[in-house]
């Protein structure tokens, strides 16, 4: 089994005349998984510019995604708050700026895409470590930490305060238990 007529792939070969075992593939073969159909998932720009839309929608199952990826391949760095504290700059790596920054809870999603996937000063790019899809997810989940750190009063549920009061000073509704007697 192991001693087989077979051509590895790029193998040298005298069947054909040009000595190579591989053909070259007609002109326009696009590899599978590569056609790359949808540009703006694969770059994130419209017209050169970041968009600042998802190409699919951010269901609950892309941002629950989206936080896993995260807290694997960029927590270290930026923290799961993404407040740039994580663990390997609290070791001494360069620290990355805080996703609160105005300048970054203004940017588009297209830049997060663009800053996972060709890298940005002294970050390294993730684009093997990361495939489009979920690239976009942790866009999505970026957004999810600014806005959970920056929420206006206004987009709390009818009857929420904020800020929530310590739970030790919230009443109880709980019915009280009658003392009882011995
Ligand atoms: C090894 C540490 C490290 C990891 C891991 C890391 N980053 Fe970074 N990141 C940095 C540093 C450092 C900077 C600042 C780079 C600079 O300004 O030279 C940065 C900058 C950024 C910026 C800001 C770009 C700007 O416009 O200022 C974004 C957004 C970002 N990273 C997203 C991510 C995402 C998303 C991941 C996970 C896929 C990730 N980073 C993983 C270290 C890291």
């Amino acid at each position: 089994m192991h001693v087989q007529p077979k051509y590895l792939p790029l193998r040298q070969s005298d069947f054909f005349a040009d000595g190579r075992g591989s053909r070259t593939p007609p002109e326009g073969t696009v590899a599978r998984g590569q056609l790359r159909e949808d540009t703006y998932l694969h770059t994130g720009l419209i017209d050169g510019k970041p968009g600042d839309t998802m190409p699919f929608p951010a269901t609950r199952e892309v941002l629950e995604r989206g936080r896993e990826r995260f807290d694997i391949y960029c927590a270290p760095c930026h923290s799961r708050l993404g407040d740039g504290n994580g663990m390997i700059v609290q070791r001494g790596f360069r620290r990355p700026p805080s996703f609160q920054e105005p300048r970054l809870r203004q940017a588009p999603l297209g830049h997060f895409f663009d800053v996972m996937s060709n890298g940005f000063g002294v970050m390294p790019d993730y684009a093997a470590q990361v495939n489009p899809r979920d690239r976009w997810a942790i866009a999505a989940y970026i957004r999810v930490l600014q806005f959970s750190q920056n929420a206006p009063a206004s987009a709390l549920p009818a009857g929420q305060q904020m800020p929530s009061p310590s739970p030790l000073q919230v009443p109880s509704t709980a019915p009280s238990v009658p003392e009882r007697k011995e």
